[in-house]
């Protein structure tokens, strides 16, 4: 999937840094938005659900003409659910790429927007570095870079004593982390992780570190186990299993497989064993489906079918059309959703903003994008955003830094957003020369 184009429009949102909810109410302005009240504290209720577990299958369709701040309080709904919650954005039009199929896209959106939070007792060794020896050689390709080959480290704890051997990773992971004799280490058996917990109290004192945390010397045997909890979603599980490795190993991995459906099936019975054991969590996120006017009837299909099975997240879908084609039939139907779909969605509005709320918003986007403007070119481009639309007018305000850069100015004034304005035009502006235009672009 497209991430280039994710990562694009959510620039136009990185002043959103929550839904700005005190006690239940929306202030006018904090955390980034402003406005839009009803439909803030709206989605605060919802955010309060999902974190209660009670949203999971459920749908929200955030409704309302463009620019109206539907895209940012879903941004404002990731921001209050925090990072543990997954939150996948996905504009429609992204599910018809070449590499999978449509469903295919749609699966794996749904299933990284799950996540499976896991307990797990891992065998590690842990203890004071006693002694730490790296054996360094000459790198194969570079004989004048050294890098460490091997390592050779004593640990212990207060009733045990023992010394390991390990090779370069383990070696360059002592190194990269500064871990020196009486610093109190933990590494994970199985994957080599190696973790700094902290400096010994019994250890010479390191005067050069600031903010080094002094534990006592662990006690008992230095191969020990140890709880760990950690979220994953269910993509990374399935790409773990296609990858055939232990789908409990620590390590990271991105390649990217072809997941076939028994391989999500042994995945779900893996996960469905490890809840029933106590040993994990589901923790249903957020698919965030953007622009669903992109979405045609098979897509609508599927979408409902995972609201139903056992494990689904919660989707909340963007549109800002009225009453419209349900693409690829010829059933006209509200936002062209299916009565079916239509019909359990949980519904919030998104309201024009007045000129105020259009001139807080511009602000907040200038400190954003470091831009000065006059008040004279900031009520000029208030009145733009009026005229045209706010996505335009803030839009404006990337050409007009880089026009007085180049005008070695510092602050714009309405001249430079008239200058600007006049150069870059709105849609519909551009749509209408194109129809004037069109019989000689035509002919
Ligand atoms: N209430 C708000 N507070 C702060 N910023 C806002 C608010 N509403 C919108 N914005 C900002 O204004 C711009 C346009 O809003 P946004 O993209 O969220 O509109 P939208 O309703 O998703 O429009 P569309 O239907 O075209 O997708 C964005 O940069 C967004 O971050
Ligand atoms: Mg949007």
């Amino acid at each position: 999937m497209s991430v280039r184009v994710t990562f694009e429009r959510i620039g136009a949102h990185t002043h959103i840094r929550g839904l700005g909810i005190e006690n239940g109410k929306a202030k006018f302005k904090s955390q980034g938005m402003v406005g839009q009240q009803r439909a803030r504290e709206a989605a605060y209720i919802i955010v309060q659900m999902i974190k209660r577990g009670k949203m999971a299958g459920r749908a929200i369709l955030l409704s309302g003409p463009p620019g109206t701040g539907k895209t940012a309080i879903a941004i404002g709904i990731a921001k209050e659910l925090g990072k543990d919650v997954p939150f996948i954005y996905l504009s429609a039009s992204e599910i018809y790429s070449a590499e999978y199929s449509k469903t295919e896209a749609l699966m794996r959106a749904i299933r990284k927007a799950i996540g499976v939070k896991i307990k797990d007792l891992r065998e590690v060794i842990e203890g004071e570095v006693k002694k730490l020896e790296v054996k360094m050689a000459p790198h194969p390709y570079n004989p004048y870079q050294q890098i460490p080959e091997s390592i050779k480290i004593t640990i212990a704890t207060k009733d045990e004593e023992k010394t390991f051997s390990a090779g370069t990773e383990i070696a360059l992971a002592f190194i990269q982390q500064g871990i020196r004799e009486g610093d109190i280490i933990m590494i994970d058996k199985e994957t080599g992780k190696v973790t700094k917990l902290g400096r010994s109290k019994e250890a010479p004192r390191l005067y050069d570190i600031e903010g080094e945390e002094y534990l006592d010397r662990p006690t008992g045997p230095i191969i020990k186990e140890r709880e760990f909890i950690y979220v994953m979603t269910l993509h990374e599980l399935d790409l773990r299993r296609a990858r055939g490795g232990s789908l409990l190993s620590l390590f990271f991995t991105t390649s990217e497989k072809e997941i076939s459906s028994d391989i999500r099936r042994e995945v779900d019975e893996w996960v469905k064993n490890l809840v029933e054991e106590g040993r994990a969590e589901i923790i249903p996120g957020v698919l965030f489906v953007d622009e669903i006017h992109m979405l045609d009837i098979e897509a609508y299909a599927f979408l409902n079918r995972a609201l139903e099975s056992e494990m689904a997240p919660i989707i909340i879908f963007a549109s800002n059309r009225g009453f419209t084609k349900i693409r690829g039939t010829d059933i006209t139907s509200p936002h062209g959703i299916p009565m079916d779909l239509l019909d359990r969605l949980l519904i919030i509005i998104t309201e024009p903003y007045t000129k105020d709320e259009m001139r807080e918003i511009i602000k907040i986007r200038m400190r954003e994008e470091d831009v000065k403007l006059t008040d004279e070119a900031l009520e000029r481009l208030v009145e733009m955003a009026q005229e045209h639309s706010l996505r335009y007018a803030i839009m404006l305000l990337a050409p007009t830094k880089e026009v007085i850069q180049l005008k070695n100015k510092d602050i714009a004034d309405v001249e430079d957003i008239e200058y600007v304005a006049n150069l870059f035009s709105d849609y519909k502006t551009s749509a209408e020369h194109l129809k004037e235009y069109e019989k000689l672009y035509l002919s």
